[in-house]
């Protein structure tokens, strides 16, 4: 079985959105491999970010792959916007895809996307298994590990739980861990089974951001054994 690659994907949430460009090149510059673009609606969750345009003109200064989070109400109508504007990854959440989580999957591959499922802290780890099992299933789940909605938020280790489970059941499945991961949180993580991290304040508060970003990898690649 081939073992899983270490992902670290600074949130550009944490970057001066004004010089989007320059900061996600500064992180590709600095080691990152995936950039991790928080799309909110103002609805699903109280805060409002980017949207399709944003990412659109990211991908005209940026050739990395852009690791979209949809906490958003109605992720379907996002599908061909994103799509356009140059998306790679798209993650939708579980807990507003009840009904249509099996059209979305296809549409997003359709589209040339590559789809995964997100869920927040109190959703039980179960309701993501039909999707990871299905005929055409999602390809990484994202484990959030604080509320999501805002960055600098504290993790919550008693998500682990969670990515022991999916780790232990999937073990090439890509598992994403997204909220208060830094230096301090990561081993935690990492031995827990995530290969793909998500970090925003602890990357762009750093003074030495690659350092930081150097060290999640190592982390992962020591501790997440497959
Ligand atoms: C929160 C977002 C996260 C956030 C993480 O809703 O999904 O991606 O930017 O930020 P930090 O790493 O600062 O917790
Ligand atoms: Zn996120």
């Amino acid at each position: 079985m081939e073992k899983v690659k270490a992902k670290i994907a600074p949130s550009m949430l944490s970057s001066d959105f004004a010089n989007l460009a320059s900061e996600a090149e500064r992180m590709l510059q600095f080691g990152a491999d995936w950039l991790h673009m928080d799309i909110m609606d103002g609805h699903f969750v109280p805060n409002l970010t980017i949207g399709p345009p944003v990412i659109q003109s990211l991908r005209q200064h940026s050739r990395a792959y852009l690791d979209c989070h949809l906490m958003v109400t109605n992720p379907m109508d996002y599908v061909k916007p994103l799509s356009k504007a140059g998306a790679s990854g798209f993650t939708f959440h579980v807990e507003v895809s009840q009904e249509n989580w099996q059209d979305l999957i296809q549409k997003i591959k359709a589209a040339g996307m590559r789809p995964g499922v997100a869920l927040k802290p109190g959703t039980p780890i179960e309701q993501v298994f039909p999707l990871v099992e299905a005929e055409v299933p999602v390809e990484m789940v994202l484990v959030m590990t604080v509320e999501p909605g805002f960055g600098g938020q504290e993790f919550m280790p008693e998500m682990m739980d969670k990515v022991r489970v999916l780790r232990k059941k999937y073990p090439s499945l890509d598992i994403e861990v997204d909220g208060g991961l830094g230096p301090k949180t990561i081993d935690v993580a990492a031995s827990a089974g995530a290969n793909c991290i998500v970090a925003g304040s602890s990357i762009f508060k750093a003074v030495k951001p690659q350092e930081v970003i150097s060290l999640l990898r190592k982390s992962v690649e020591a501790q997440c054994k497959i």
